[in-house]
């Protein structure tokens, strides 16, 4: 048995005469950096989630930088976010001299726990970085409202959640501005690296616009020292092809994700996702939790592995204890509930494609497991 994480090719495959002919296309026009393919995509991507501007960069990590560059961060301030999160949303602040201020995470979600926002607010906090965790949305009103009480900018870190839903509104069009990193893995996945920073705001976007092109408004004009982060017109024709089909992809993995429900809410010591009402997960990853602990967790992850089915945790570490924030001094425990999951979350196969018969292997495997090592050791 083989069943990847992702499966890449199976998505090539099902659109390779689409991609191929629009790769042919950029190679025969010859544009590479900027030009058609990077400005239609930006279009389109910005009607999709609903914003007037979506500005193409080389990656999540950079989106989530020019962002907070453009939203002004700058050494001293503070930004909130969650502990429990790829190392990009938490380095970024660090690269505008500001300091995260971690806040811990709710059982349910995953995600940042706007209930302890507020106590970690200081006169140099500037901005909150939610992110919106597996394709779940954060309570996005619940943040909002903490920002718009203490003047706080919102940069919503959507790099796992393409097409999530928050009360009917895309997630990137809810704070003042959204990141989403189009890695192959993801949701909207690039053949390499590429990222987007959509919205409302027009300053904002000038500021982005300027920042990704080296602080060039015009050719040969420099007003900032800005970066070299554009999106690859390659890319760009890629995920344009690519966005056709993310609906039909978002509803596919619902339903994968619901019939997991259905065969592992039978298992003891498993918890399946929870899925807040009313919203539209993405199911970027499905991720379940066990009752074990991290040993059991562990010991799962090796005995899928030998069996080929290849699962993964995200994320074994919360940032707060590693290294780069060691400065900050935290202690273990502090924030109990992230370290808690990053013991016990497994993140399952899952992508468009894959079977019911893979999905039922997956889950055979897991009772196995569980008959053999009982539910909690
Ligand atoms: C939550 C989160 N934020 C930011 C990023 C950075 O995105 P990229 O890899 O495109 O730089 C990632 C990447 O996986 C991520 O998971």
């Amino acid at each position: 048995m083989n069943i990847q994480f992702v499966d890449l090719k199976a998505q090539y495959n099902m659109i390779k005469k689409e991609i191929d002919a629009t790769i042919n296309n950029v190679l025969s026009k010859g544009i590479f950096i900027m030009g058609p393919e990077v400005l239609s995509f930006e279009q389109e991507f910005s009607s999709y989630i609903k914003v007037d501007h979506a500005i193409g960069v080389a990656s999540g990590t950079d989106a989530l930088h020019l962002a907070l560059i453009a939203c002004g961060i700058k050494p001293g301030d503070e930004v909130i976010t969650t502990p429990f999160t790829a190392p990009a949303t938490t380095e970024v602040i660090k690269h505008c001299g500001a300091t995260p201020k971690f806040v811990d995470i709710d059982a349910k979600t995953y995600n940042i726990d706007p209930s302890k926002i507020e106590k970690k607010v200081s006169r140099k906090t500037k901005a909150i970085i939610p992110v919106h965790l597996y394709g779940q949305s954060c309570d996005m009103d619940a943040i909002m409202k903490i920002a718009r009480k203490y003047k706080l900018k919102v940069v919503e870190d959507c790099a796992q959640a393409v097409g999530t839903e928050y009360k009917g509104m895309k997630v990137g069009s809810l704070g003042h501005v959204g990141c989403f990193s189009f890695f192959p893995a993801n949701n909207l996945g690039a053949y390499g690296d590429g990222g987007m920073v959509v919205t409302r705001d027009e300053q904002i976007a000038e500021r982005v616009r300027v920042l990704r092109l080296h602080g060039s408004p015009e050719p040969y004009r420099y007003t900032v020292d800005g970066f070299n982060s554009r999106l690859d017109a390659l890319q760009a024709a890629i995920l344009r092809v690519k966005l056709r089909y993310i609906n039909e992809w978002i509803s596919h993995r619902n339903e994968k994700a619901i019939f997991y429900d259905q065969l592992l809410i039978k298992l003891e010591g498993i918890s399946i996702p929870y899925k807040e009402e009313g919203n539209r997960h993405s199911y970027n990853y499905y991720t379940i939790c066990v009752s074990g602990n991290k040993q059991w967790r562990d010991k799962l992850l090796i005995y899928l592995k030998s069996q080929g089915i290849h699962a993964v945790v995200f994320y074994p570490n919360s940032l707060h204890l590693q290294e780069p924030y060691s400065h900050l001094k935290h202690k273990k425990d502090e924030f109990s509930v992230s370290e808690w999951y990053q013991d016990r979350v497994i993140s399952l196969p899952i992508y468009p494609e894959i079977t019911k018969k893979q999905l039922e292997q997956v889950v055979d495997e897991i009772r196995s497991y569980i008959i053999r090592q009982g539910a909690k050791k």
